[in-house]
């Protein structure tokens, strides 16, 4: 019976959806259904396409279609569908991917554990920085320290490090041994007259402050994303990054660095780290990794941090840590065929010849009265909308200003992500020409026109 409905209608009474407002959900449904995809271009149910303005969730890197991809899968799958990777047991596309990433890692990494999704391979360095410290006699190294704004994941460590207080709110969440530091969004937070690296130099300040008042001795790591990506695409201040790796090294914190949305070229660097100069000791990696097409996350660490791992190891017996589907054949199999095409058509080197045209194109949007501030670097991009350009007063919640320039953008052919309270986190699949970016833009443009006109004024 129930099959019989129209999609839209089972999707509505029966699938529960993530970040969602499941009241609204419950009542009008889903917001878009995307049935198929073809380069940027997504294809809703009923017959629009629009351009992809935030790949997804910033994963689609090749954009929709691949028959390479799809190849490479296929084959996999008819070679060798599964095979497990626990009790020392492999399977060839792992182990040539784990050879693969740390070779071409930003900083020398050793080693690589895959998982399935970006929140559990933060949520398994958590565990392993945990586990780590216990070799190392410093059981007490449990402190987490990372920033609002960050995004991590949702499993329940993960989300502890997130910095997003509607995904603690009524969890009871965030754990303890988790601490917080202030988002870098100078444009929102500066004070009169503070230039951005006096900014920058006052965030790091507080970084030393709270490392001080918690105790070095009782952090287990700081983690961040080189460049705050859920948060609203938020592009880090002149001289952050150094600020903040001085305080890292004056106190030996362990540095874990989130490449999720980071990695494989969003910067138009391969890793975010490169793009802003970042030593991690640590690194998570994910959604491009596959270009979307398989479910797979990596995680990477050093020989030294390995060794004490397996001293627990011979203690317990093994590492007791895995998920079934850690290093799925064809999730590596696409990975692999993944790599090989950024390669080969050089996506790093299209995403800097692009950039200049899409982030030119992004700032020529503040001459809109509705738009504050736009800033980013590569093919990520945060757009920042306000009330008032001279106080930067933002508009009351409740008028959802961001949810209405994104409604207005699908309405006129531009899937796009607005991130509460006004950001938007504009970030093409990285194949995009600059053709389609002035495509997306004139969609973005008269849809901050349309919701000016509605309560601008
Ligand atoms: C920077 C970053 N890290 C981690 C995650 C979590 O990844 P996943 O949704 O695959 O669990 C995300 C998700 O968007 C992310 O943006």
């Amino acid at each position: 019976m129930s099959a019989q409905l129209p999609l839209i209608e089972q999707d509505r009474l029966f699938h529960v959806h993530g970040q969602t407002n499941l009241r609204q959900h419950g009542e009008q449904g889903p917001a878009v259904m995307v049935t198929e995809g073809h380069g940027v271009y997504i294809k809703t149910e009923d017959g629009r396409e629009l351009i992809d303005g935030f790949s997804g969730l910033g994963c689609t890197s090749l954009g929709y279609h691949n028959e390479r991809l799809a190849a490479a899968a296929k084959k996999q799958m008819d070679t060798l569908p599964f095979a497990p990777t626990f009790y020392g047991r492999s399977h060839p596309r792992v182990a040539e991917l784990a050879a693969r990433l740390t070779a071409m890692a930003a900083v020398p990494m050793d080693r690589v554990m895959f998982q399935c999704s970006g929140s559990e391979a933060n949520d398994a360095m958590i565990k392993f920085l945990w586990y780590r410290n216990i070799a190392r006699g410093q059981p007490q190294r449990r402190k987490l320290i990372s920033r609002w704004r960050g995004y991590y994941g949702n499993t329940v460590a993960a989300v502890s490090l997130s910095g997003q207080p509607h995904m603690h709110a009524n969890f009871g969440l965030p754990m303890d041994d988790f601490l917080k530091l202030s988002t870098p969004n100078y444009y929102r937070f500066h004070e009169a007259g503070e230039s951005e690296l006096e900014f920058s130099a006052r965030l790091a300040q507080e970084f030393e402050d709270l490392v001080l008042a918690t105790g070095p001795d009782q952090i287990a790591a700081f983690f961040a994303e080189p460049m705050q990506s859920g948060g609203g695409a938020i592009l880090p201040p002149n001289g952050y990054w150094e600020a903040m790796q001085a305080v890292i090294r004056k106190y030996d914190i362990h540095f874990h660095v989130d490449e999720v949305v980071c990695g494989f070229g969003r910067t138009g660097y391969r890793w975010g780290a490169e793009a802003f100069g970042l030593e991690p000791d640590s690194t998570s990696c994910a959604k491009a990794l596959t270009a979307a097409f398989f479910p797979m996350s990596a995680l990477m660490f050093k020989e030294d941090f390995y060794q004490d791992m397996i001293q627990n190891s011979d203690e317990v017996g093994v590492l007791g840590h895995g998920f079934t589907y850690s290093g799925h054949p064809v999730g590596a199999a696409v990975a692999l065929e993944a790599l090989d095409i950024y390669d080969e058509i050089d996506l790093v080197g299209h995403v800097r010849e692009v950039s200049p045209h899409f982030l030119d194109a992004c700032r020529a949007l503040m001459d809109h009265p509705l738009v504050g501030d736009a800033r980013g670097i590569g093919l990520f991009c945060g757009i920042e909308l306000v009330k008032d350009k001279r106080t930067r007063e933002q508009y009351d919640p409740a008028l959802k200003i961001g949810q209405r320039v994104q409604d207005a953008a699908h309405a006129g052919g531009l899937y796009l992500r607005s991130i509460p309270p006004d950001r938007i986190s504009f970030m093409p699949p990285l194949i995009i020409e600059k053709t389609e970016i002035d495509d997306a833009i004139a969609i973005l443009r008269k849809a901050l026109d349309s919701v000016w006109a509605e309560i601008g004024a």
